[in-house]
């Protein structure tokens, strides 16, 4: 067992439907045993409690429950920085040449390992991850997120039309070789599978029907959603008898609880009703929404209506794999929505970066904030002596002063200790770059 004591910051309370204050909870200590919290509370009374138990210190900066990225693309690590171009151009020139690469299964595998401790040097503990059109990326990925202990989920990308054609499976190909994944890697651990067509602009009728097949399996799903205008009006001359881009997926069955569509930048309230109804989820992507032109997230409107959302880095469209620079953009952009923009306050940005992300995944029951039973995935934000963020975390006036300084001004430098499950990235205990 260990006594961690630092400055523990969680938001267990939901900042989108209560008094955002009220969200946010503070202690000083946590007791961790077998990589589970046992204990939290002031630090005189754990180590009291539990006493010759070790203590580790983690002064300066905060402790917070290790992010949640519920939007990330892994074969685009090294297609990062493609500027200047909307969605369909930045794919057909920056993205899709890319994922070609990776069916050199060699090449995955280092681009599995580079990725997946990316996400960690960014504080990244639970994803899911938008995989790789060949199954023996996915293998590669699954294995390498298997012995790094993290919780991810995420599945072979399905397409049967308008990609380059190295990235297309017929949908019998897509079933199978999705099949053999889930017994594979489904429920492996902290690993997860889920059923993810590329978005239906690149899947037909056909393919969506073997992916509703799929998801039978009790796995999840994922695709992309509304992102950008010429992308809908592809997708609604595609599907001449779909309702709206949402219902391309809701005609299979593939809009359920454990659905997950990313950007959702331009829904009609039908989508978002039917959303909130079936109990779907949305991740947010705010720097690629940014970099890609494809618009102003409804924050406001998705709250509204009861759809839960979360945020997604969508590297490699979006600028990087960490979460604060994305709930600073979110910030950023409901600002700019003025009076359609809904006020986020540091506590709906640290919840959007954590415990948001845990519900939209089905993980709240064991990560996304540090309630007793919850596994120690965390991360100790804590700036160099001298930096920008040092001193102003200094001036800070309180504890969501200090988040509003750290969401500012943070970056994967200030990241000074990751732990998944209890054991510290970087340990002679854990894989990946010491
Ligand atoms: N829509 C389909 N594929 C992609 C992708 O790789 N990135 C983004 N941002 N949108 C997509
Ligand atoms: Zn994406």
């Amino acid at each position: 067992m260990t006594i961690f004591a630092a400055a523990v910051v969680d938001t267990p309370g939901d900042p989108f439907t209560g008094n955002p204050a009220g969200a946010l909870r503070q202690d000083e200590a946590l007791l961790v045993r077998d990589g589970v919290i046992a204990a939290r509370g002031p630090l005189a009374a754990l180590r009291a409690a539990h006493p010759g138990e070790p203590v580790t210190r983690l002064d300066g900066g905060l402790l917070v429950p290790g992010f949640v990225d519920t939007h990330v693309h892994y074969p685009q690590l090294r297609a990062i920085g493609g500027l200047g171009l909307p969605l369909l151009d930045w794919l057909d020139r920056y993205a899709l040449p890319e994922e070609c690469k990776l069916a050199d299964r060699s090449y995955a595998r280092a681009v599995a390992a580079e990725f997946l401790d990316g996400l960690v040097a960014a504080g990244t503990t639970s994803a899911l991850v938008f995989g790789s059109h060949f199954a023996p990326a996915m293998d590669e990925l699954f294995a390498a997120a298997g012995q790094r202990g993290l919780n991810i989920t995420s599945g072979l990308v399905l397409s049967d039309r308008e990609l380059p054609p190295d990235l297309l499976h017929s949908p019998e190909a897509a079933l199978a070789d999705s099949a053999d994944l889930i017994l594979r890697w489904h429920d492996h651990g902290r690993l997860r599978y889920a059923v993810t067509p590329r978005f239906s602009l690149s899947a037909s009728d056909e393919m969506l029907d073997a992916c509703a097949e799929l998801l039978g399996k009790g796995v999840w799903f994922t695709s992309h959603i509304n992102e950008n205008v010429a992308e809908i009006a592809t997708v609604a001359g595609l599907f001449p008898g779909s309702r709206h881009y949402l219902d391309t997926y809701s005609q299979h069955g593939l809009v359920t609880p454990r659905s997950v569509f990313a950007h959702n930048v331009h829904p009609g309230d039908a989508e978002l009703a039917l959303l909130a109804e079936c109990g779907a989820s949305v991740a947010h992507c705010p720097t690629s929404n940014s970099a890609l032109g494809s618009g102003l997230f409804p924050l406001r409107r998705h709250v509204e209506h009861g759809v839960r959302v979360a945020l997604g880095t969508d590297v490699g469209a979006g600028a990087g794999l960490f979460l604060p620079k994305e709930a600073l953009q979110a910030y950023f952009m409901q600002r700019l929505l003025g009076p359609a923009g809904l006020a986020l306050t540091p506590v709906h940005l640290l919840y959007l970066a954590t415990r948001a992300g845990a519900r939209v995944l089905g993980l709240d029951d064991r990560v996304g904030d540090f309630a007793v039973g919850k596994d120690f995935d965390a991360v100790w934000l804590r700036p160099a002596d001298g930096s920008t963020l040092a001193v102003n975390l200094r001036h800070a006036s309180d504890t969501t002063d200090a988040l509003a300084r750290i969401f500012t001004l943070a970056s994967p430098a200030d990241v000074a200790g990751v732990w998944v499950r209890g054991v510290k990235a970087g340990s002679a205990a854990y894989p990946g770059p010491r």
